[in-house]
């Protein structure tokens, strides 16, 4: 797909891999919409040119305020970047049944709920694309975010059966699956971390390509080894 010219929505494009997927998508000459809650961040995006959207994504008036926001304008790509999560570990606590709740929402329901409100916008468009971000912890789970990484498996299910639904349509679906990337989310996380930035650039050659998986970084090696020894991929993520 040709990026030029594109109206794109990423959510969640205030910080991290969807910030860097904002200002690159602006710099090849999309006009770029971005949602978030933190208002220094969503100020400064409005001062770098695009256009902002204040929306809490863990619930509907999410959703409508998104569709308020955009106004009825034809939209061509919708990122669905917003995400969260929290650890639910029992060697540690009890799990915090609040957060869990927010984070399914924000990772699942919120992109459901805008695929399906933007459907209609998006059939009417020559040439549309969603993209869903999921995780390299959607192939294989860690041991202590287990709600987060259900989440992450609930999105790579949906995102390839509606793949299958679009597939002689004009809206490409593409899933994308950072590896551990350098954001606010794995502050404090050890481990090689990939720059936002790289994880961006890559997640965008994905869409200008076609294809329909961003295996971002390391996730193409754990996406191969998953194929011929899930045993040892489970063993190396989750431990056993
Ligand atoms: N970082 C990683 O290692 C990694 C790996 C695999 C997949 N991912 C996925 O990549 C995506 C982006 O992650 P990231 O690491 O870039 O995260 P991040 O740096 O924490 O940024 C998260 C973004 O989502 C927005 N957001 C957070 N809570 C929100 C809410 N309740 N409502 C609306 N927006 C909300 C934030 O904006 P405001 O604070 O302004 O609301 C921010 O723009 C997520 O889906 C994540 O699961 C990340």
């Amino acid at each position: 797909m040709q990026i030029s010219g594109k109206m794109v929505l990423v959510t969640g494009g205030t910080d991290g891999i969807g910030r860097q997927l904002a200002l690159q998508l602006q710099a090849k000459g999309a006009d770029v919409w971005i949602t978030g809650r933190d208002a220094e961040r969503l100020t400064r995006a409005r001062g770098e040119g695009m256009q902002v959207i204040t929306a809490d994504l863990t619930g509907p008036e999410g959703i409508e305020a998104v569709l308020r926001g955009m106004g009825g304008r034809s939209l061509d790509i919708l990122i669905n970047n917003a995400g969260m999560g929290t650890e639910h570990d029992f060697r540690v606590g009890q799990p915090d049944m609040v957060g869990d709740e927010r984070t399914l929402w924000l990772n699942v329901h919120a992109p459901i709920r805008l695929i399906v409100a933007l459907m209609a916008n998006l059939q009417t468009r020559p040439e549309a694309m969603i993209v869903n971000v999921t995780s390299g912890l959607a192939i294989a789970p860690s041991a202590g975010s287990p709600v987060y990484c259900a989440s992450k498996a609930a999105m790579r299910s949906y995102t390839q059966s509606l793949r299958a639904q679009l597939k002689d349509t004009h809206i490409h679906v593409l899933e994308a699956l950072p590896p551990l990337v350098d954001t606010a989310m794995t502050s404090g996380r050890g481990g090689r971390k990939l720059p936002p930035q790289e994880c961006a650039r890559q997640i965008i050659a994905a869409m200008e390509s076609g294809a329909d998986e961003a295996n971002v970084g390391m996730v193409r090696i754990l996406k191969a080894l998953n194929q011929v020894a899930p045993w040892l991929v489970r063993r190396i993520m989750i431990g056993f």
